[in-house]
């Protein structure tokens, strides 16, 4: 046990009296861990800010229990947003809405806009149906460090900056593994800000609209240059272009062995394997004390997109 005094465990009612007594908590979902505090709590939300020691102008998605919550935070929803939110929610992807006045600007890095998501993870489904607020919430990670999937990693990065006001809610291993599509809602058609497991093929056809690429003009902390980056140093190659590097670590898809000399951090048999363990492997190449590590992409298709756009920012 850590001699801080943080409650683990796995009743999200607990974690709902948690919230609503303005204390910060670890939050499963598919996609990520997430450090949750409620969205309507300035002095809570603060705080999510001060433990990651993250910019405060940086922007907190707000999740919320179903799509009733795009009438209590967002001032206005495009017919195309609505329908993502019908098609993907709950699941891994938060639409940008014009914000209502009420939202309070240290959750929306005082910026004009909302974020907005319904996880599917079945213990923060109950804990938001139980709080009945939204929660802001961004990974829970350290500011610039690898997003958690599992509590695990949570208490390795944060555990030891929380207090016996917060809760961590252990839900298990993450069953995507990497941050949800981030769409930008505001304009007259969807623009993609993060990829994730909704791809662009899927948004484009459920609206019948094409998808574009997103321009800058919205901040996004995810879009950083160099995010989501372990100590290690990251290469990233093309299957066809992999050359083995001795003491180095290995991430790529199981058809391509292990060379000798190289350490193995991920196995991955499909890319939803891939996704799901990518995390875990940048960690592990922190564990091992690795330098270099080589990770071999995917193909451009399905959450295969997401994990190059994650490995790049990693190799920057
Ligand atoms: O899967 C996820 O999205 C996870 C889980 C916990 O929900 N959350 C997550 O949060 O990845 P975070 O804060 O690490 O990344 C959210 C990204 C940031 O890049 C932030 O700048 C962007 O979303 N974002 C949030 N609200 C925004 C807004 N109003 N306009 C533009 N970008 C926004
Ligand atoms: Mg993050």
């Amino acid at each position: 046990m850590p001699d801080n005094a943080h409650v683990i465990g796995t009743d999200p009612v607990a974690a709902a009296r948690a919230l609503r007594r303005g204390g910060l908590v670890a939050l499963p979902t598919e996609t990520v861990y997430g450090l949750a505090a409620d969205a309507t709590n300035a002095d809570a939300v603060r705080r999510i800010f001060a433990v990651k020691g993250r910019p405060a102008d940086h922007p907190l998605i707000v999740h919320v229990a179903d799509a009733h919550g795009l009438d209590a935070w967002a001032a206005r929803v495009p017919d195309y947003g609505r329908l993502l939110a019908t098609a993907y929610w709950p699941g891994p992807l938060t639409l940008i809405f014009p914000k209502l006045p009420q939202v309070l600007d240290v959750v929306t890095g005082g910026q004009a806009t909302v974020g907005l998501r319904v996880p599917a993870h079945a213990l923060t489904q109950t804990v938001l149906h139980e709080l009945g607020t939204g929660v802001a919430a961004p990974s829970a990670n350290r500011f610039g460090r690898v997003s958690p999937t599992s509590i695990d990693h949570v208490l390795a990065d944060i555990g030891p900056l929380l207090g016996d006001a917060d809760y961590l809610l252990d839900g298990g291993p993450c069953t995507v593994g990497v941050e949800s599509t981030i769409v930008d809602c505001t304009g007259d058609a969807p623009r993609l800000l993060r990829a994730g497991a909704v791809t662009v093929d899927m948004i484009e056809q459920t609206t019948g609209l094409d998808v574009l690429a997103a321009d800058g003009t919205i901040r996004a902390s995810g879009t950083l240059a160099s995010h989501y980056a372990p100590r290690a140093t990251v290469r990233v190659r093309e299957a066809d272009a992999f050359e083995p590097l001795d003491g180095a670590g290995l991430i790529a898809p199981s058809r391509l062995g292990t060379p000798a000399g190289m350490v193995r951090l991920l196995d991955a048999e499909d890319d939803g394997a891939y996704a799901r363990g990518l995390y875990s492997a940048l960690r592990a190449a922190d564990e091992h004390g690795l330098h270099e590590l080589i990770a071999v992409l995917p193909a451009d298709a399905g959450i295969g997109s997401a994990i190059r756009d994650r490995l790049r920012r990693a190799s920057h």
